[in-house]
């Protein structure tokens, strides 16, 4: 998995494509026509990619897009909103939606297939199974949001088999659902690459998310804290020898005195096992959530690139 150092790693660019560039998107809701439509690209020699999104979508979205479109000759963008990684039901009912809008971007950026099924098609009636790697799953996000990367993984893996593309692509923003999932393809011997893509960030740094668009203003400005901790934090721990602890103290407090409340966690972990660091001895990255009112923010930074 790339890492993407202390420095933001991409800012949102110009749009690739314009509407007159723009060719028809092929929209699916049906498993069964998606399987068809796969089936007819693979007769046709052709590769194919990959993007599970929950829609909302912004330029770190568009950015996977863009590397999903270098890598294959198909992309196929997903839109669902996955009722099973909700643990709270008042996030999934604000959850932002905009079919329309999403549906727009992925024609200018040459996506050839939205796959949009409804709950339904997904979760029919009767339906029970769920796919959970626990170790990489219950701590972070995880343990702030019971059963939300059992959600992800389940989802992720359906999605996958549905599709059955040579390569999937997700935003290095949620690290840890990349592990996850990453875990999860390999243990069950799905055979598709798993390509994690540098976040996205604001000039100001704060990472694209489609939860930014319920802040309010003066929200959107307190946010940019989340960044600039985690900034000072890497470059106090980069040495390798200066404990954690009281820097990490030091950062919660810091996201505390700029609004954020209450902060969820703010750890140095391994970055690919995920287990808690002292120090930033080897491959090594920060994580953050935090509240600004009603909502959630997450963010990650390399500390130790692996
Ligand atoms: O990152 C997301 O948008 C979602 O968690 C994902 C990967 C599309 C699964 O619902």
């Amino acid at each position: 998995m790339s890492s993407p150092g202390t420095v933001p790693q991409t800012t949102p660019g110009t749009t690739p494509g314009t509407t007159a560039e723009a060719k028809d998107l092929i929209r699916l809701r049906r498993i069964a026509e998606l399987r068809s439509q796969v089936a007819t690209w693979r007769r046709a020699g052709e590769s194919i990619a990959i993007v599970p999104t929950m829609g909302a979508l912004h330029d770190g979205h568009l950015e996977l897009v863009r590397r999903a479109r270098v890598d294959c000759e198909r992309v196929i963008t997903t839109i669902f909103v996955n009722p099973m990684q909700f643990n709270r039901p008042d996030d999934l009912s604000s959850y932002p939606r905009d079919e329309a809008g999403d549906t727009a971007k992925l024609a200018e950026n040459r996506v050839d297939a939205l796959f949009a099924p409804a709950a339904e098609e997904i979760y029919p009636k009767g339906y029970q199974t769920r796919v959970s790697v626990p170790l990489l799953s219950d701590c972070l996000c995880g343990a702030a949001r019971p059963g939300h990367m059992e959600g992800v993984a389940t989802v992720v893996a359906k999605l996958l088999l549905q599709s059955l593309p040579d390569a999937a692509y997700f935003g290095e923003k949620d690290y840890q659902q990349f592990l996850v999932v990453q875990r999860m393809a390999r243990d069950l011997d799905i055979p598709v690459r798993m390509e994690a893509v540098p976040t996205v960030r604001e000039a100001d740094g704060l990472a694209l998310s489609s939860r930014n668009l319920l802040l309010t203003p003066a929200q959107r400005d307190q946010a940019t804290a989340m960044y600039r901790v985690l900034t000072e934090l890497a470059a106090r721990l980069k040495d390798g020898r200066t404990p954690a602890p009281p820097a990490l103290a030091w950062g919660r407090a810091a996201l505390g005195e700029a609004g954020f409340d209450p902060v969820d966690y703010l750890e140095l972990r391994d970055a690919d096992t995920l287990q808690p660091l002292e120090r930033a001895e080897r491959p090594a990255r920060l994580f953050a959530a935090a509240w600004l009112g009603q909502v959630r923010l997450i963010d990650n930074l390399a500390v130790v690139d692996g």
